[in-house]
C-alpha cells in the first residue's frame, strides 16, 4: 500500500489551506493510499541560520526528513504571502534542505494552494515548484490553485467548483501512479 503524508504551510485556526489539505488526504485514502495529515505547528522549528549548525539543528528537522523520506507522497498545500511563499513554508524546507539523506528525492510531490484574492496562489505555486524541483523534488504537473477562498469549499470542506473537483482528481491520479523508479 502507498503511503502519503499531507500538510499545510499555514497553521492558523480556519486555515483554508488546512481545509485543501485534508480533502486531498480523504482523496488519496479513497484511492487506497495510507494517508497521514501533518501539522507544521507540531515540527517547531527556528529560523534557519548557518549558525545553528551542526550543534543546533532543530529535532524536528530530523523527524520531519525521516518522515518525508519514508513516505510516497506528499502533499503540501500553500497559501500566497505577498506573490510568494509562507515563511514557515520557506522555513521548512531550508531545514529539510539541509538534511542528508535528502528528504526530497523519495517521494513524489503535489502542490496546491489556497488564497483570497482569485488569482489561487499561483505565484505561490510557481516559486515552490521552481523551488523543490531544484533541489531534486519530482513534483506532478497539476495547478491546483484556488480562490476566491470564501467561495471555495462547502460545509464539509470539500471543493464546490467542477473545474477544482477534477483537477483533484488528476491530481489524485498523478500521484498515486508517477514513481522516481
Ligand atoms: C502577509 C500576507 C500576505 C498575503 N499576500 C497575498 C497574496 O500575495 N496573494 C493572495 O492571493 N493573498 C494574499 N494574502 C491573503 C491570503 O491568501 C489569505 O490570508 C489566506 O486565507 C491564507 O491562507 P490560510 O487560510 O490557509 O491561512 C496574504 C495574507 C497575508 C497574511
Amino acid at each position: 500500500m502507498k503511503t502519503a503524508l499531507t500538510l499545510s504551510g499555514s497553521i492558523r485556526k480556519g486555515s483554508d489551506n488546512r481545509k485543501l489539505q485534508l480533502h486531498m488526504g480523504r482523496k488519496l485514502a479513497e484511492a487506497g493510499v495510507e494517508v497521514t495529515d501533518l501539522d507544521l505547528g507540531d515540527f517547531p522549528m527556528p529560523i534557519f541560520n548557518e549558525d545553528l549548525e551542526p550543534d543546533h539543528v532543530p529535532e524536528a528537522a530530523r523527524e520531519l526528513a525521516a518522515l518525508w523520506r519514508s513516505h510516497d507522497i506528499i502533499f503540501i498545500a500553500t497559501p500566497e504571502y505577498n506573490g510568494g511563499l509562507p515563511p514557515l513554508l520557506v522555513n521548512t524546507i531550508a531545514w529539510l534542505s539541509r538534511q542528508r539523506p535528502s528528504p526530497f528525492r523519495h517521494a513524489i510531490f503535489g502542490i496546491g494552494g489556497v488564497s483570497s484574492g482569485k488569482y489561487g496562489t499561483i505565484w505561490s505555486l510557481s516559486h515552490l515548484r521552481d523551488s523543490l524541483s531544484k533541489i531534486g523534488a519530482l513534483v506532478v504537473p497539476g495547478l491546483l490553485g484556488i480562490g476566491p477562498a470564501e467561495e471555495a469549499f462547502d460545509e464539509n470542506g470539500d471543493p464546490v467548483e467542477p473545474a477544482i473537483i477534477r483537477k483533484v482528481e488528476t491530481m489524485v491520479h498523478d500521484l498515486t501512479h508517477f514513481s522516481r523508479g
